[in-house]
């Protein structure tokens, strides 16, 4: 067996590498610096076929009810407070909203939007921000509904594992709430420290390890959810088994704000591990890359949490833009496998095994693998810091794409070649063991001359390998008319019937989703 700590696979000199450290939260997007501080042109103007509804315009009446029911703190309206709340993260898309509710409570939450749907007044829910597809800032002045301050943890049951919380918690103070309690959040992603557990239940959140503890339909329970019209719906089950007619609790795990804004979740937490090991491999062709998720997961089973892969231009932008160390010299692809487990020398000598194994087949030419806390966090922050690191490249064109395995990568060259010298970066990354593609391209400054040469390509190739346009991250603003290449006419149609439904006067999140 490999002794403990970083062990060595070949060539790497044991614990060098003095890795860079995450911040504790994500930045809203006008606290960021440098290229990521300049703010994207107003959305109206760069997609001016898009027009605003028929809603009205905020006035002091209006004003007058929204501070009469939060007190003035909890009403923004000043343009340099509301700015944050217009841009999305990657700068891709922004509005012109003049007032951010922050209510505490699911009652608030009821009685505004009760007020917006009687005035005809358009709402943006708005969790973290964090969101990818512009779908959690508002396309024109819609009012932003913040979750920020419905950050309350309701029960934790240590026997059952489950969770109930109100909207707004942020997902790593969630995770690092259930520590002592031996329990752990079923998902994780890079913007654990400033998305909430609202938002990744309405955007259905993937993540680092979906292939381990499946995605958020299998783990929310039950939620609370108001409707457009202001009433509350219970479905705040915590019941493992609850087959009492339709499961109207999956409506809004993944409707990005247009059905309903989600205000309270229960949530099956898995117990947390007590062994975890992780690997970081370098490897030579993505034919090798194929073989190694196969062998990982007849190999680890049931201990396998994660698998994800990078290639060398994916891993050229973390180490140039946010000077963090490749623990190992260039390869064109790169691999992150993670173990969890309850017992340590189980777990180590079978992932020491396959390790091993993989190397003496040649599969992987290097690597590194360690149980060391601090070591694991150094190379997890390599994985989870590229959307950062994008934002520093340039404009980013971000696709995430369900793809078959075997077609997983293909996409990332035929863009390559198909853009040439138009793009600065054609780069690929993400979930290789759930199969899901992130594909991104950076250019200087968006145009739309290139995004005609990116869409509907993209999505062309896509559907003619039978994949998903949207894997995890939604469909937002900037994908709904692209909805087709995944879902049938019939599909599309039962959705805009149950919108119609859920809000008749279509105040929640106008623009999104919807084709
Ligand atoms: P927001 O961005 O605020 O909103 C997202 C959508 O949900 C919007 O349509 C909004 O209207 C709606 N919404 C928010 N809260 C509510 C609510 N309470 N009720 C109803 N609707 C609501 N995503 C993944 O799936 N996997 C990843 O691995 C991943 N990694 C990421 C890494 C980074 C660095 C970043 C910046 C983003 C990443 N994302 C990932 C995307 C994003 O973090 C997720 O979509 C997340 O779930 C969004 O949560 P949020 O609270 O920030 O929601
Ligand atoms: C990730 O897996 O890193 C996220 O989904 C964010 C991204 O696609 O950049
Ligand atoms: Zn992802």
């Amino acid at each position: 067996m490999l002794p403990r700590g970083l062990r060595q696979l070949s060539g790497l000199r044991r614990g060098t590498s003095s890795l860079g450290i995450r911040p504790p939260y994500l930045p809203r997007p006008s606290q960021s610096r440098g290229l990521a501080g300049t703010l994207p042109e107003l959305t109206k103007d760069r997609y001016p076929h898009v027009k605003r509804g028929d809603y009205a315009t905020l006035d002091g009446n209006h004003l007058k009810f929204f501070t009469g029911l939060l007190g003035e703190n909890r009403v923004l309206t000043d343009p340099s407070e509301c700015e944050g709340y217009n841009v999305d993260w990657i700068k891709n898309v922004r509005g012109y909203s003049q007032c951010v509710l922050k209510p505490k409570t699911t009652e608030e939450v009821s009685k505004i939007l009760s007020f917006c749907n009687e005035h005809r007044i358009a709402v943006c829910p708005q969790g973290g921000n964090t969101g990818l597809v512009g779908g959690s800032v508002p396309v024109f002045d819609e009012v932003v509904l913040s979750t920020a301050l419905m950050n309350e943890i309701i029960s934790t049951d240590d026997t059952s594992g489950v969770l109930v919380c109100q909207a707004g918690c942020i997902l790593e103070t969630l995770d690092s709430h259930l520590a002592p309690h031996g329990l752990m959040m079923p998902l994780d992603l890079g913007a654990k420290g400033s998305c909430h557990i609202g938002g990744n239940v309405a955007t259905n959140a993937g993540g680092l390890r979906l292939l381990r503890y499946g995605n958020l339909q299998g783990s929310v329970l039950g939620l609370e959810a108001v409707k457009a019209n202001g009433e509350v719906l219970d479905c705040l089950s915590t019941l493992k088994k609850d087959n009492t007619g339709y499961h109207l609790k999956h409506l809004f795990i993944g409707s990005e704000g247009t059905l309903g804004v989600v205000t309270k979740v229960a949530i099956q937490c898995p117990p947390k591990p007590k062994s975890v090991n992780l690997a970081f491999l370098g490897l030579n062709s993505f034919d090798n890359v194929l073989k190694v998720v196969k062998k990982a997961k007849h190999e680890l089973g049931e201990i396998l949490s994660s698998c994800e892969m990078m290639d060398a231009l994916t891993m050229d932008l973390v180490v140039s833009h946010l000077k963090l160390k490749c623990p190992l010299i260039e390869y064109p692809f790169y691999m992150l496998i993670e173990t969890q487990g309850s017992n340590q020398n189980h777990d180590e000598e079978k992932i020491d095994r396959f390790l091993e194994v993989a190397m003496e087949e040649k599969l992987v030419l290097d690597g590194t693998a360690t149980n060391e806390v601090s070591k694991m966090k150094n190379i997890w922050d390599i994985r989870e810091r590229i959307t950062e690191a994008l934002n520093h490249d340039g404009y980013v064109f971000k696709y995430d794409i369900s793809l078959p395995i075997e077609n997983f990568y293909s996409l990332v060259p035929a863009m390559a070649e198909r853009l040439g010298s138009d793009a600065k970066r054609v780069c690929g990354y993400g979930h290789l063991g759930d199969g899901n593609l992130h594909l991104n391209i950076t250019v200087k400054e968006f145009t739309q001359d290139v995004l005609k040469k990116i869409e509907p390509f993209v999505y062309e190739f896509t559907s003619k390998l039978r994949g998903s346009i949207s894997a995890e991250h939604g469909i937002g603003f900037r994908k709904p008319k692209y909805m087709h290449y995944s879902k049938s006419p019939a599909s599309i149609q039962l959705m805009k019937q149950l919108k119609a439904l859920m809000d008749p006067r279509n105040i929640l999140n106008p623009y999104k989703v919807l084709p």
